[in-house]
């Protein structure tokens, strides 16, 4: 591990771990999340973070048999931040006492949602740039609550239901709160880690220009005189991690761009210029549409269209890729979100790894290892490396775009005539929406290509072709979305746009279906 400063967040199963560990690492600092049953004495000692922090967790310290964390935590001699369950923990853990709320049993208070924190006499330094308005906003979210503080602790902040709200041990470092600082509704709640940090010393040494380096002194470390296969999407991952690795092994990395025929209008073209003649990465363009899109002739139902374009996909793969002598790795650009374990709320850690559709079980066939150097990092810390990178900002900031491609964009049998009035509809609709400014505040937009035909009139003639719909979705994973809010006007000058230059389309529809109920693909 070549990160020095290193905070630890053990997690006890609160839905909003993630996001303790994102305020962190816009402070510069690097962190990492582990569930509580995997933080023991020894993982503790190899780990040896500068801080300490307890998540939140759903489950109630009144309860024998509950998540604790191994005592020899508070030996440490490090700071540590308790939250919500975490501040629980540690007051039951340290010698105070916790009520059951009414989740419990225990009939005492509980408090959800929103509430107002104002200052005790004395000041710690967790607090600074707090209470400049005499109070602050906080999300609670606890049925139990702390009756008794820990010897040793002070109050510096109290709720109408939690009169220790903010509490602390100055002379250990140990914090303890019962709100939740790092959601979106407490407002200042970033001010308590940048302050938490700031007092444990780091030094705010976890920025892309340091992480590039050392990844790529990783990289070289890893693959030695060997080679380097990479799968090339033409998404942000995968371009970003090729870029990344090119830079470190130069040649050794060849990369393979599957392109079966369900891509977006001029794109194969894109990724090769870019790959191939701006950064010169020696690239095989393996255009096997008609093998795809062959086997795709009459198939309407979408679990099959899946299913054919996933095994194809990795039968193409194999095959270019075995013609690359003495490859010994693999390249994938597996993100953080993906490798965190997280504590599932049945108990035991549920590891959340997601198959790498593209290239799920290929390591093991081709008896290929994996070198994944983005799998420190969230989303936005990709584009941040690929800015580092110099990649331009249409690659970076670019939408999702689905493995399998068009074919979820076209509902019922995908025909090559359908594929490219779709591409051009798509074409125009993004083209719309660059112009007007908004593409950085859509997650996804897109056209579907819908499987009925209906009439229209155009000139003084009439028309018999296909209707379309518009997707355009707000989301921050893509787990939940939203239909993004455009205008009638933008609206009507996108659909008379498409009309007038799609042939082949002569009704426009928007799609404002929020997920759930629906997806944001059509299948
Ligand atoms: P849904 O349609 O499930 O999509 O709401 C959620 C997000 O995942 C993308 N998506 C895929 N991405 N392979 C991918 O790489 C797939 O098979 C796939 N299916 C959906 C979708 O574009 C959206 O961003």
């Amino acid at each position: 591990m070549t990160h020095h400063q290193r905070l630890l967040i053990i997690d006890f199963g609160s839905q909003v771990t993630q996001l303790i560990a994102r305020r962190l690492r816009e402070l510069n600092v690097y962190c990492e999340i582990h569930p509580y049953q995997n933080v023991t004495d020894a993982f503790l000692a190899d780990f040896a973070p500068k801080a300490v922090i307890f998540s939140g967790g759903p489950d109630s310290v009144t309860r024998a048999g509950s998540p604790r964390p191994p005592e020899s935590v508070y030996a440490m001699g490090v700071p540590i931040l308790g939250i919500c369950y975490g501040q629980q923990v540690m007051m039951q853990q340290l010698g105070g006492q916790v009520d059951g709320g009414k989740i419990s049993g225990g009939g005492g208070t509980a408090e959800f949602g929103r509430a107002f924190v104002t200052p005790a006499e004395s000041k710690i330094s967790l607090l600074d740039g707090w209470f400049a308005d005499g109070k602050e906003q906080v999300w609670m979210s606890h049925g139990d609550h702390v009756s008794q503080i820990a010897p040793g602790f002070e109050v510096f902040g109290t709720s109408p239901n939690a009169p220790f709200a903010i509490t602390a041990d100055k002379a250990k470092n140990f914090y303890a709160v019962q709100f939740h600082p790092e959601v979106h509704h407490t407002p200042n709640g970033k001010k308590i880690y940048e302050n938490f940090v700031r007092l444990a010393g780091f030094s705010g040494d976890w920025t892309m220009g340091a992480y590039k380096d050392d990844a790529i002194a990783r990289i070289r470390e890893q693959v030695g005189d060997k080679k380097v296969i990479c799968g090339l999407s033409g998404g942000v991952d995968s371009s970003v991690a090729a870029v990344l690795i090119h830079e470190a092994i130069g040649d050794q990395l060849t990369c393979v761009f599957v392109d079966h025929g369900l891509l977006r209008l001029n794109e194969a073209d894109e990724v090769v210029s870019m790959f191939r003649d701006n950064y010169n990465i020696p690239l095989i363009h393996a255009d096997e549409s008609d093998l795809f899109l062959g086997e795709l002739d009459g198939i309407s139902d979408p679990e099959t269209k899946r299913k054919i374009i996933g095994k194809l996909f990795i039968d193409v793969f194999q095959k270019h890729a075995n013609e690359i002598e003495g490859a010994d790795f693999l390249a994938q650009g597996t993100l953080y979100p993906d490798v965190i374990e997280s504590v599932s709320f049945s108990g035991g850690p549920s590891v959340t790894i997601k198959s790498h559709h593209n290239v799920g079980g290929l390591p093991e066939k081709m008896g290929l290892k994996l070198v994944e150097p983005l799998r420190e990092l969230f989303k936005d810390e990709v584009r941040a490396l690929g800015r580092e990178l110099g990649l331009p900002e249409t690659f970076i900031g670019r939408h999702p775009f689905p493995g399998p491609g068009l074919a979820i964009r076209c509902p019922g049998e995908i025909t090559r005539d359908k594929l490219d009035i779709l591409r051009k509809a798509d074409a125009v609709y993004i083209d719309q929406i660059r112009k007007h400014g908004l593409y950085d505040d859509i997650w996804q937009a897109f056209v579907a290509i819908l499987p009925v035909r209906t009439v229209g009139v155009m000139g003084d003639g009439r028309t018999y072709d296909y209707a379309c719909a518009l997707r355009a979705v707000t989301s921050v994973d893509g787990m939940t979305a939203d239909y993004y809010p455009f205008t009638h006007d933008f609206l009507g000058e996108t659909a008379t746009r498409i009309i007038n230059e799609v042939q082949g389309i002569n009704r426009v529809t928007y799609d404002i279906t929020s997920k759930p109920p629906g997806t944001i693909e059509w299948e």
